[in-house]
């Protein structure tokens, strides 16, 4: 069954099928890299829910999830973003390997704020898996040790990434037309 894109879609960068492959790729070199351990996949509500359920689906490892959820806010208009923890973990993440599941590292505010935040807790690694990252944008530098895809520096919607909280459910990865 084909469906119509909706309005305001202007085009599709990544099919629901070179998503899929991607993700099956970088879940195989998860798999790999902590062979023999146990992993949490934390993942940041709500734009990374649709790449971490992917994602656990093709890890081949024993994996635990749990959610965390942030806001932000600008002090300023002009000014960078800072960013809260709004809905904190269920469990401790102490002793254990955890990969942050991001949708998109822009900016890089937010990895930094949550790789701070989590490494104070005492997990015994820490690292971070992003569907999407826009290297063009970077103003903080983070360590991204996974990620599926580098993206242009246009604004995009779907597989979980939003415009005004619409557009998430989309199966594919969209440029937006914004005007
Ligand atoms: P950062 O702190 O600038 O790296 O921003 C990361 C957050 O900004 C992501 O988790 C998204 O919620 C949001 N974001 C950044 N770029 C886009 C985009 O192109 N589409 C939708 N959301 C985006
Ligand atoms: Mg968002």
């Amino acid at each position: 069954m084909s469906r119509m894109e909706p309005p305001g879609i202007e085009r599709i960068l990544f099919t629901e099928q070179q998503i899929q492959q991607r993700i099956r790729e970088v879940a195989h070199e998860i798999s790999e890299r902590y062979r023999g351990r146990s992993l949490k996949l934390i993942g940041v509500l709500k734009g990374a829910v649709f790449f971490l359920t992917a994602l656990a689906r093709e890890i081949e490892i024993p994996v635990e999830i749990d959610f965390l959820a942030i806001s932000s806010f600008s002090p300023r208009p002009s000014a960078p973003g800072m960013v809260r923890i709004a809905k904190d973990l269920d469990e401790s993440i102490e002793g254990q390997d955890v990969l942050l599941v991001e949708d998109i590292v822009d900016t890089g505010f937010t990895a930094r704020f949550l790789l701070q935040t989590l490494a104070g807790r005492g997990p015994n690694s820490l690292a971070i898996c992003t569907l999407l990252d826009r290297t063009s944008r970077r103003i903080v530098q983070v360590p991204v040790e996974f990620r599926c895809f580098e993206i242009p520096d246009r604004f995009v919607v779907g597989f979980g990434l939003d415009y005004k909280q619409l557009y998430r459910n989309l199966g594919y990865v969209a440029v937006m037309k914004l005007d």
